[in-house]
C-alpha cells in the first residue's frame, strides 16, 4: 500500500490517480449535457480545488468562464459559519449560471457561506460539484449536485488538499492513518 508521511503523520493511499481521472471524465460528461446549451461560470475555490478543476474544464468540451473565490476557513474541525473568510473579484454574476468547483465538503460551513455570498449577485442557478464529501460531518443542509467521490469523515490530503498547507502537489488522495 503507497504511504507517505507529512509531519507527524502517515497516510495510506485511499484514491489513486486513475481512479480519480476516470470519475473526473464523467463529471465532466454530466456537466456538457446538464449545461449544454448554457455556458456556466466554474467558481473555482482555492487553493484547494486548483487541481480538480484543472483536470476537471479541461475534460468539459461546453465553452466555460473561470473565476476564483478564496475560501478560507480558520481552525479545521472548529469551523463555524462565522469564520470563513471569503475574497473574491469583483465579475458580473446577475443571471448567470455558476457551478462552485470545490475540493471537499466536510461540515459545509465554507460551502453555505459562499453559497449565500453568492447568491446576493443574483446568478440565474448555482450547482456544486466537489470532488469529495464527508456526508457523516454534514451539519448545514446544503444540495451537492455533482460529487466525486463520498468518503467517511477521516482526515483526506494529496490532488489539492492539504495537511498544515503541505500535499497539494500528489497525484492520488490519501487518508490519515495512525503511526505503527
Ligand atoms: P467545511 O466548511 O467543514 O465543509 O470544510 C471545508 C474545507 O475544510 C475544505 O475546503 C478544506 O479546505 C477543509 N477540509 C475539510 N476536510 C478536509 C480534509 O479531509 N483534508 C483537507 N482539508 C479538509
Amino acid at each position: 500500500m503507497k504511504r507517505i508521511s507529512i509531519k507527524e503523520y502517515e497516510f495510506e493511499l485511499l484514491i489513486s490517480e486513475d481512479k480519480i481521472r476516470e470519475r473526473v471524465i464523467e463529471l465532466a460528461n454530466q456537466i456538457d449535457q446538464d449545461y449544454a446549451n448554457k455556458r456556466p461560470i466554474l467558481m473555482l475555490t482555492l487553493k484547494g480545488a486548483i487541481i480538480f478543476a484543472a483536470d476537471l474544464m479541461r475534460e468539459i468540451t461546453i465553452p466555460t468562464q473561470i473565476e476564483t473565490i478564496i475560501a478560507k476557513s480558520y481552525g479545521y474541525k472548529m469551523t463555524t459559519e462565522g469564520n470563513v473568510e471569503l475574497i473574491e473579484n469583483p465579475i458580473d454574476l446577475e443571471g448567470k449560471d455558476i457551478i462552485i468547483i470545490e475540493d471537499i465538503v466536510d461540515t459545509g460551513y465554507t460551502m453555505s457561506s459562499l453559497l449565500n455570498r453568492l447568491k446576493e449577485f443574483k446568478p440565474s442557478s448555482i450547482e456544486i460539484c466537489t470532488l469529495l464529501f464527508k456526508p457523516k460531518n454534514l451539519v448545514v443542509p446544503i444540495k451537492v449536485k455533482y460529487v466525486g467521490f463520498e468518503i467517511d469523515p477521516l482526515f483526506v490530503v494529496g490532488y489539492g488538499l492539504d495537511y498544515a498547507e503541505l500535499g497539494r502537489n500528489y497525484k492520488d488522495i490519501y487518508i490519515r492513518v495512525d503511526k505503527n
